[in-house]
């Protein structure tokens, strides 16, 4: 029997600004959207010669241009690292700096992928603060906060019919994965929702071969 625990980042956006390229509403979940966001953010930590690297805390609003070589338009929030600039690492691989002097960030980038040559082109303001107040995780009730919300709510079950579907669709596994557990479930309001939802699937005894999708057939092998 096999297990993951998978966390869905993912945001929904209302506003319509306009801007000079065709952009199409983009779902966070789309993995290029988050490769556009990593190729930004490792241009920026790139561009730091000194202080500490930053993560990623939140993709905030992300839209695309439809067909092949895609232009990215992200929106993204970023958290000071306890990894230095000069050691190179990835900012995957850093945590996050806990500390009232940690500086926090907004970027906005546009990012050019040519899938052919594999090259990225990143053009992006940052605007970074050391007052970390403006994103830090709380339970109080603001505007930009994070607050927890019910996991047995219809907001959350769309969301994670919809991010299952595309772990069964996109997974390695032969079996169809389902969902055992939501850890925690929470929301932020910033001109839309942002949502950080950590749950828990199991591997069924339903395989991708024979079944297309979950049903209510599909039940979670036995452990052990
Ligand atoms: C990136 O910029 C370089 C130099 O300006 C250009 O030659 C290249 O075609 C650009 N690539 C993309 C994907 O826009
Ligand atoms: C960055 O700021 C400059 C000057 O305000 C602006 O011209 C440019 O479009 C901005 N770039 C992005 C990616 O927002
Ligand atoms: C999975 O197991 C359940 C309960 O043991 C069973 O009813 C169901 O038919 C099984 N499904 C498949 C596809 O073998």
């Amino acid at each position: 029997m096999k297990a993951f625990t998978v966390l869905v980042l993912c945001c929904s956006f209302f506003s319509s600004r306009a801007t000079p390229l065709a952009l199409e509403f983009s779902d966070c979940d789309d993995p290029d959207v988050f490769k556009a966001v990593d190729a930004a953010l490792k241009k920026y930590n790139e561009d730091r010669a000194t202080g500490n690297q930053f993560a990623l805390y939140v993709v905030m609003e992300a839209k695309r241009t439809a067909g092949p070589d895609p232009q990215f338009y992200v929106k993204y929030r970023i958290l000071e690292s306890t990894c230095a600039a000069e050691e190179n690492k990835h900012w995957q691989h850093c945590h996050y700096k806990v500390s009232a002097e940690a500086k926090t960030g907004e970027c906005t980038a546009r990012v050019h992928m040519n899938d052919a040559d594999k090259t990225t082109n990143v053009s992006q303001n940052c605007s970074i603060f050391s007052d970390v107040s403006k994103i830090k995780l709380t339970e109080a009730p603001c505007l930009g906060c994070f607050h927890h919300i019910s996991s047995d709510g219809s907001e959350v079950s769309e969301i994670l019919k919809q991010a299952i579907q595309k772990f069964n669709k996109r997974s390695d596994e032969p079996a169809l994965f389902k969902l055992v557990e939501i850890k925690e479930a929470k929301r932020q309001v910033v001109a839309g929702w942002n949502y950080v939802i950590r749950y828990e699937i199991e591997e069924t005894n339903c395989s991708k071969d024979q079944f297309p999708d979950l049903t209510a057939e599909c039940k979670i092998t036995s452990r052990g």
